[in-house]
């Protein structure tokens, strides 16, 4: 995970400000030291005292009222930081920004700030967001550096169904972990599976396990924060991942297509979808009407597409997964070698569909535990651990 860093968090007058308090909370419980800088206008939607409260830093708004001049806050906070994030963004801030226009101490504090470390989540209506004058400054900004977490379409405070809305907090805190993250994995390419796949008896049953693809989407937004770019094929679930190409797949033929067409360019693959190992040998196209007789359905092996890839390895590492119920150390060092993996990431069937986990790394000479982590969390933790082992 990224390091406890300096963030300056700009709140500008829109009726979005009042999500800012969910931003700076959650910054501040993960460690980095927040100091929340209100334009006067946004003090009209969200009081001081929230912001103080949660950051346990004094908010500042006025250029000239601060007691202390001994540091000049507008300097300080724009250059001695580590990110200047404004959320939710005015049309109005970005436009002084562009314009390069500081009358009061936000503005002054983006004059003072690198472009590059500036990280901009609009919120407007979308009249004001189609606006040629706000669609050319995203762009000025974009070309001097600054990043955006672009709005998303929502009803809006007018009433209206539309984009403008601020995006969602999570996405802006991925934002932010991925600016503030180092970049181990910059000009990788990982291709990660994820998820449950079914296998069809009839156009609506199915075979499937209660893989939720968690860990697989947290491996992907951990890889695309490190650096990397990241193809995810995810199987039957409705997580994102923010910045990576997510391929959306359904069976293991629909999932094995897609990884033959990306694996040739792949550096890194995390195979962590749980496969249905087999599948009904016949698919009927119609419903399978109930006779009350039983019925015995013939199933059949699937393709390994773990197996398969392995094959036409050349440079690509591989990481698969083992989930196993019984002898996991001693199964997952089976497939590690059947399936010519540099590593295996080995645990219990516990962590199914589970928000935390627990996972063993296992090579050729050695195995590590790793601590029991939200996924979250657990996906850095292995990165980690790989890159520490030459990934
Ligand atoms: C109820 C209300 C909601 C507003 N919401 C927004 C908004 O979401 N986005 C925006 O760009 N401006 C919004 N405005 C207009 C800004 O507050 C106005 O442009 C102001 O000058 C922005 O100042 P600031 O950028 O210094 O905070 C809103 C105004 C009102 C009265």
């Amino acid at each position: 995970m990224p390091r406890a860093k300096k963030i300056t968090l700009g709140v500008t007058g829109s009726i979005a400000a009042y999500k800012a308090a969910e931003i700076a909370s959650a910054l501040t419980s993960a460690g980095h030291e927040v100091r929340v800088i209100m334009t006067e206008h946004a003090t009209r939607f969200i009081s001081p005292i929230t912001f103080e409260t949660l950051t346990r830093q004094k908010v500042l708004v006025d250029m000239f009222s601060d007691e202390d001049h001994r540091q000049v806050s507008h300097i300080e906070q724009g250059t001695n930081i580590d990110l200047v994030l404004v959320a939710p963004a005015t049309f109005n801030i970005i436009g002084k920004a562009v314009q390069g226009i500081a009358d009061d101490l936000l503005s002054s504090v983006l004059a003072a700030a690198d472009p590059k470390r500036v990280l901009y989540a609009p919120a407007m209506n979308v009249n004001m967001f189609e606006n040629p004058a706000f669609q050319a400054n995203m762009a000025t900004l974009k070309d001097r550096g600054s990043q955006f977490v672009e709005p998303e379409e929502g009803m809006l405070a007018c009433g209206v169904y539309a984009k403008g809305r601020l995006a969602k907090v999570p996405a802006i805190l991925d934002a932010v972990e991925s600016f503030l993250a180092p970049k181990p994995l910059q000009g990788k390419r990982v291709l990660i599976t994820a998820g449950a796949t079914r296998e069809y008896i009839d156009p609506i049953r199915f075979l499937s396990n209660s893989s939720s693809g968690q860990m697989g989407v947290a491996l992907a937004r951990a890889c695309r924060s490190y650096g990397a770019e990241v193809t995810l094929l995810l199987a039957n679930s409705t997580l994102d991942a923010p910045g990576v190409d997510v391929i959306r797949v359904d069976t293991v033929a629909d999932l094995y297509a897609a990884a033959l067409k990306v694996f040739p360019e792949t550096d890194y693959l995390f195979a962590a979808a749980a496969v249905s190992d087999f599948k009904p040998a016949a698919r009927s196209d119609s419903k399978i009407k109930k006779t009350g007789a039983s019925l015995n359905i013939e199933l059949v092996p699937n393709t390994d597409v773990l197996f398969e890839l392995s094959q036409m390895k050349t440079h690509q590492k591989l990481i698969g997964f083992a989930a196993e119920s019984e002898a996991m150390l001693a199964n997952a060092k089976g497939k590690l070698e059947r399936k010519k993996l540099d590593w295996i990431i080995a645990n219990s069937l516990d962590n199914f569909a589970r928000t935390s986990g627990k996972v063993w790394l296992v090579d050729a000479q050695e195995i590590e535990e790793l601590p029991e982590l939200p996924k979250p969390e657990l996906a850095y933790a292995i990165l980690d651990a790989l890159l520490a082992k030459g990934l």
